[in-house]
């Protein structure tokens, strides 16, 4: 299909990114507060046709990837199935999963079966104890599990995602990077953004780009790698390659002029950007009885409503209502 999900600034949506659940079963310091947060009621959430059947409608405007995210998508029952309904669509999409990697051990080899072609892992550090202080559960030997049985079950490249922080894993950054080397995972290192439950989130104290390479640089040698299109990670060889560490600078390096992404909520609302101050309602038509061609109109014009860019550095910003947990990243 012709690309039609375009904005006034010259972008194409392609990468859709679909937040099947608010659920976690982690309960990260820099997302959610201990207790968790108030899930949402299972009536309001889309159901496997409600959801498949806006995936299929996007996919008919030009969307080529579909990532499925959280809270942790392993939560939804469902998942294994929802996987295939996509990976039946024509044209199919690429389909990608950013998960905590809890559960993957039993459910890698399944997923692929049923279409899905590669996963990102989120681990912020490789010691257990610094890994439960983290988030608040002792679960760093399913992770561990989890992400060997992706590697196993081929769903490649493998990234494990860690959110740099102060005092917490800044110092630890050269061994996780060891650690992802010997195993061949793909690291990329996240500048934190300002999108936790808690609010808590300070520019003065995130850990920048500019540092982890610093960090990195003691022990490893890194080059820049050109071309980087429109993925967030800028990447970097390790000793001359040919693997690589990738930094997600969204703060410091804004990547908001090549954008492609446009995000789905477990509970039917499309937003145009991470950082979008509203969102449009897909799930009350749907119940209604809206055609695919009302659905595909509602989207069009909110892509076309998307802004330059997040505007963290700007004196009026304001984060978004939705904790990070709701959007799915
Ligand atoms: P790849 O296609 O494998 O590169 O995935 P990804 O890095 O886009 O997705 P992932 O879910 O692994 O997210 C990694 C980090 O990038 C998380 O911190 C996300 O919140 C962040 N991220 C993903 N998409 C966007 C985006 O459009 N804008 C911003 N600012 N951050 C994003
Ligand atoms: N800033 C940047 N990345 C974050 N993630 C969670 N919270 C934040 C934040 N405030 C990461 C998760 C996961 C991905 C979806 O986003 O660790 O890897
Ligand atoms: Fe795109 Fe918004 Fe992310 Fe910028 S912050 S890259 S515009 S989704």
């Amino acid at each position: 299909p012709a690309p039609r999900l375009l904005d006034q600034f010259g972008r194409v949506g392609r990468d859709l990114r679909v937040s099947v659940t608010d659920r976690c079963n982690l309960r990260c310091t820099y997302c959610m507060p201990a207790e968790g947060l108030d899930w949402m009621p299972k009536p309001e959430m889309l159901s496997d046709d409600e959801l498949v059947r806006v995936v299929s409608v996007m996919v008919g405007l030009g969307v080529t990837q579909v990532r499925l995210t959280g809270g942790e998508p392993i939560l939804r029952r469902s998942l294994v199935d929802v996987v295939s309904r996509i990976a039946a669509l024509d044209p199919r999409p690429r389909i990608a999963m950013t998960t905590n990697g809890i559960g993957l051990d039993r459910l890698a080899a399944p997923l692929a079966a049923a279409g899905l072609d590669r996963v990102n892992v989120s681990l912020d550090t490789i010691d257990p104890e610094h890994f439960a202080g983290l988030t608040r559960r002792d679960r760093f030997t399913d992770v561990v599990a989890g992400l060997k049985a992706a590697s196993d079950a081929g769903l490649t490249p493998v990234k494990v995602n860690a959110v740099a922080m102060r005092g917490v894993n800044d110092t630890d950054a050269p061994d996780l990077l060891r650690w992802c080397l010997d195993r061949g995972y793909e690291l990329r290192f996240i500048e934190q953004m300002p999108l936790d439950a808690q609010h808590a989130w300070d520019r003065a104290q995130m850990v920048s780009q500019g540092e982890i390479l610093e960090r990195l640089g003691e022990r490893f040698t890194l080059t820049p790698v050109r071309e980087r299109g429109s993925a967030p990670a800028e990447l970097f060889l390790v000793d001359g390659g040919p693997a690589t560490v990738g930094v997600i600078a969204s703060v410091s390096a804004p990547f908001c002029g090549s954008c492609d992404r446009v995000r789905l909520t477990a509970d039917g609302q499309l937003r145009n950007c991470l950082f979008a101050r509203r969102e449009v309602d897909l799930r009350g038509p749907l119940r209604e009885g809206a055609t695919d061609t009302e659905l595909a109109d509602l989207i069009i014009a909110e892509m076309w409503a998307k802004k330059a860019g997040h505007g963290i550095d700007r004196p009026d910003f304001e984060q978004p209502e939705r904790p990070m947990s709701a959007i799915g990243g």
